[in-house]
């Protein structure tokens, strides 16, 4: 009898995990293990919005990097970025707050609330959402190191970003717009 329901149960879980897509675990929030992975410079590769207007908004994000760094408080990272956007740079730098998986911050009078996800290695994925009076929106934005990444790990950032519904036609960094001057850059 109970082997019975042991194999009964076996069956049932093999089946659900063969038929349902594994956004289950695509989307888990991901907490890397040495948060070190996750400083430093990061350049934009591709990403969605949601609603629509914001994500036809990223089309005017010809290129943009981050920059991720630590502060005497482990529970407050710098974020700097450096947008090329509207034909023009737009630099800016804030204090973000992070509270278990979560992390806050305002960038350009919106207030971010997100996380990062599992990706590819030398990568890194945030997805959030934000608030600006009372419009509220959705991103998705896959970083590289480099600015490039590999068609295998485009396909499952599309998967990701499906599990989270956003739009499928998602948005891509050119390759080519210079990254704006990084008026701080360290020599690490
Ligand atoms: C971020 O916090 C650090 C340390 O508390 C502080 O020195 C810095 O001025 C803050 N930066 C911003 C943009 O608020
Ligand atoms: C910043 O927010 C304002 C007002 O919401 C918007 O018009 C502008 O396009 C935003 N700038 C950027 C760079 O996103």
């Amino acid at each position: 009898m109970a082997l019975a329901v042991v194999v009964f149960l076996f069956t049932l879980t093999s089946l659900s995990a063969a038929s349902a897509p594994d956004c289950k675990d695509l989307i888990k929030p991901f907490m890397p293990e040495d948060p070190k992975l996750v400083f430093g410079k990061w350049v934009y590769v591709m990403g969605a919005g949601d609603p629509k207007t914001y994500h036809n908004a990223l089309a005017s994000l010809k290129s943009s990097w981050i920059d991720l760094s630590p502060t005497s408080n482990n529970l407050i990272v710098t974020l700097r970025w450096g947008d090329h956007c509207f034909d023009r740079c737009i630099l800016g730098e804030v204090n973000a707050t992070i509270s278990r998986i979560a992390t806050t911050f305002r960038k350009n009078l919106s207030d971010h609330k997100g996380h990062i996800l599992q990706t590819c290695s030398d990568c890194l994925l945030w997805t959030d959402t934000f608030r600006n009076r009372d419009v509220i929106g959705r991103y998705i934005m896959q970083f590289t190191r480099t600015g490039k990444i590999d068609p295998k790990d485009v396909e499952i950032f599309k998967k990701q970003a499906g599990c989270l519904n956003f739009p499928e036609n998602f948005h891509s960094y050119d390759g080519k717009t210079e990254l704006c001057p990084d008026d701080k850059e360290s020599t690490e």
